[in-house]
C-alpha cells in the first residue's frame, strides 16, 4: 500500500482516522438531539492495492501515486450504517455541516435504487489538502443486500441462470426496502417523527 500511495499514503490514513473522528462526534451529537441514537456502525477503508489496480486498469489510469489519489475518488471510503432510513437523511444533513470539507458530488441511490437493486446515499467530498473520500450512507438492510451482493457478483464461475440470480437479488432488495419502510413506520408510531 505505501507503495502504491507513495508519499500520499500516511495523508490518507489522517484523512480517513479524521473522517471518523468526526462522524463519531457527530454520532454524539445527533444522538443527544434526538434523544436516541441513529448510527448502528461506521467502517472505514483504506482501499487495497488489489482493487485499485483493477479500477486503474478499467479507467485507464497510468499507475503512479499522484494520478492514483488525483483520479480515485475512493481511496478513503467511510460507510455509515443506520438503524432506520429517515436516519441516513439526518446524517446526510449533518454531514453537509462539516466545516472542513467540501462536497464535490452526491448521488442518492436511496430515493432512486439502481436497477439491480442497489440503494445506498453516496457522497464524495474532499479535504484542504484536496484529497478525496467516498462515504456511503445506508440502513442495515441495504448494508446486507450489498454484502450479499458484493460476493455473489465476484463468484464468477457460478454454474447457475445468472438473469434468475439476478432477478431473485432484485427481489430481495425491493422486500428489505419495503421492509425497511414498514420498520421506519413502527418507530414513528412509537416516538413519532424525530
Ligand atoms: P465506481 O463504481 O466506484 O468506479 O464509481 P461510480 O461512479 O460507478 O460510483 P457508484 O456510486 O456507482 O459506486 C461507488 C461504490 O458504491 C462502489 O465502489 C461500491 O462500493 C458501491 N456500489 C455501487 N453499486 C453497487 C452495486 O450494484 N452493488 C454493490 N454491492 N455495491 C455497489
Ligand atoms: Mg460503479
Amino acid at each position: 500500500m505505501e507503495n502504491l500511495y507513495g508519499a500520499h499514503y500516511y495523508k490518507l490514513l489522517s484523512f480517513k482516522d479524521n473522517l471518523e473522528q468526526k462522524i463519531s462526534r457527530m454520532e454524539q451529537t445527533l444522538e443527544a438531539f434526538y434523544g436516541t441514537n441513529l448510527i448502528d456502525h461506521t467502517m472505514g477503508r483504506i482501499k487495497s492495492e488489489e482493487s485499485v489496480l483493477e479500477k486503474c486498469r478499467k479507467k485507464n489510469i497510468e499507475v503512479t501515486p499522484d494520478n492514483i489519489v488525483a483520479n480515485i475518488r475512493d481511496i478513503v471510503g467511510i460507510r455509515i450504517v443506520c438503524t432506520f432510513v429517515d436516519d441516513t437523511f439526518k446524517v446526510r444533513d449533518a454531514i453537509r455541516e462539516f466545516d472542513d470539507i467540501k462536497i464535490i458530488d452526491e448521488k442518492d441511490y436511496i430515493s432512486n435504487a439502481k436497477p439491480n437493486g442497489y440503494r445506498s446515499y453516496h457522497m464524495i467530498v474532499q479535504n484542504e489538502e484536496g484529497y478525496y473520500a467516498e462515504i456511503q450512507i445506508r440502513t442495515i438492510s441495504m448494508d446486507t443486500w450489498a454484502a450479499l451482493e458484493h460476493d455473489i457478483k465476484y463468484k464468477k464461475d457460478i454454474n447457475v441462470n445468472k438473469e434468475l440470480i439476478t432477478a431473485e437479488l432484485k427481489r430481495c432488495a425491493d422486500e428489505l426496502a419495503s421492509t425497511d419502510i414498514s420498520m421506519q413506520t413502527i418507530r414513528n408510531m412509537i416516538y413519532g417523527q424525530l
